[in-house]
């Protein structure tokens, strides 16, 4: 016992609580890849080809990782689990291959991203193949009420992407307007993430909507993040391009919050490199100058750890346990990645 005590200790220590949450479901994330690698076949070489590109890139697996963690915490039938896990990186997947495309990105997970390399017509068309195969999945689990959770966050993701859509290049855009924004396209899957197997293990009321709650303010916090990332970021460690917000005109966090704040001078020159799309060398540095300015970085972050705060306060009515301890620092951790 004292020998376990002490690995444990070390494991804390040395491991980020991803890293934990992956020896912890690895035999459960086996089989999720299993199902990955069968649902991604089709006798259309191309899909495959595609989806084996970016999904062998890797990535971090937070979102399937939190389904199996949540699965075991309620002690759900694993092996429905399984699919829900992979249906939600399948869905999760899709998206990146669409917001590639829409967002016009050349890098995605350390490598040329996939509508640089087989088309934007290729890359939306496997996305919909992945999205399509997400409900293959999902029937799997035999249970209407997941798929209702699921089908629903995909529609809210969808939904998201497009009010994004019309917020770019609208420098009226409100931070008000973003949180719709993120909390769609982001954090309706964690949330879903975080709810199906609770549901599916008949869990009460209390616990489901717990677990709800946290996936919902981890993926803010994440999105928050992310979008800080954008503008302060190493690109390596990243594995995707720092700058695209600021090219594309996404009105996110960082330049809310500084053009709140912008005197005169600022805010013409974001109306001409946000709004009317006029951008030339220099200009992300000068956005970087005034967003560091207003301390916008700091407000945004700031932000994200409120909703951190969020994730771990909703985790309240959990039992106390080793799973909901690297939940509980899972929150912190989103909001510290560089990845
Ligand atoms: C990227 O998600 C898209 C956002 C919601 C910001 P992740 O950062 O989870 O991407 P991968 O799967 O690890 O590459
Ligand atoms: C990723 O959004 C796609 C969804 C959340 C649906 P972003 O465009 O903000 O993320 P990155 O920066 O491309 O990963
Ligand atoms: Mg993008
Ligand atoms: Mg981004």
């Amino acid at each position: 016992m004292q020998i376990l005590k002490k690995e444990h200790a070390e494991m804390n220590a040395v491991h980020s609580p991803l890293e934990r949450l992956s020896v912890m479901a690895d035999v459960d994330m086996r089989a999720v890849n299993a199902l990955i690698l069968e649902y991604m076949q089709s006798d259309v070489p191309l899909i495959p080809k595609l989806a084996q590109y970016l999904i062998a890139a890797g990535g971090k697996r937070i979102r399937p990782l939190m389904t199996l963690a949540s699965g075991q915490l309620f002690e759900a039938d694993m092996s429905k689990v399984h699919y829900l896990a992979a249906a939600v990186e399948f869905i999760h997947t899709a998206t990146l291959l669409h917001d590639d495309v829409v967002d016009e990105s050349e890098e995605r997970r350390g490598q040329k991203a996939a509508n640089l390399i087989f088309g934007n017509q290729a890359s939306v068309l496997v996305g919909d193949f992945l999205f399509s195969k997400s409900f293959q999945m999902m029937v799997e689990s035999g249970s209407l009420d997941v798929l209702r959770i699921l089908s629903e966050a995909s529609a809210i993701i969808a939904k998201g992407e497009v009010l994004q859509l019309s917020t770019t290049n609208d420098l009226e855009t409100t931070l008000d307007d973003y949180m719709k924004v993120i909390e769609s396209k982001t954090a309706a899957l964690f949330s879903a993430a975080c709810e199906v197997a609770p549901v599916l293990a008949g869990a009460p009321e209390d616990q489901i909507r717990a677990m709800y709650d946290y996936g919902k303010n981890l993926g803010i916090a994440f999105q928050i993040t992310d979008d800080a990332l954008d503008y302060s970021a190493n690109q390596e460690k990243l594995g995707k391009a720092i700058g695209d917000d600021f090219r594309e005109g996404k009105m996110t966090a960082p330049v809310i919050f500084a053009i709140q704040e912008a005197n005169k001078e600022e805010r013409i020159f974001w109306k001409r490199t946000l709004e009317n799309k006029v951008q030339s060398e220099g200009d992300f540095k000068t956005a970087l100058e005034i967003i560091s300015k207003h301390k916008a970085l700091d407000q945004a972050m700031d932000l994200a750890q409120d909703y951190a705060e969020k994730a771990k306060n909703s985790l309240a009515p959990v039992r106390p346990c080793e799973t909901k301890n690297i939940l509980s620092e899972l929150a912190d951790f989103t909001i510290s990645r560089e990845t």
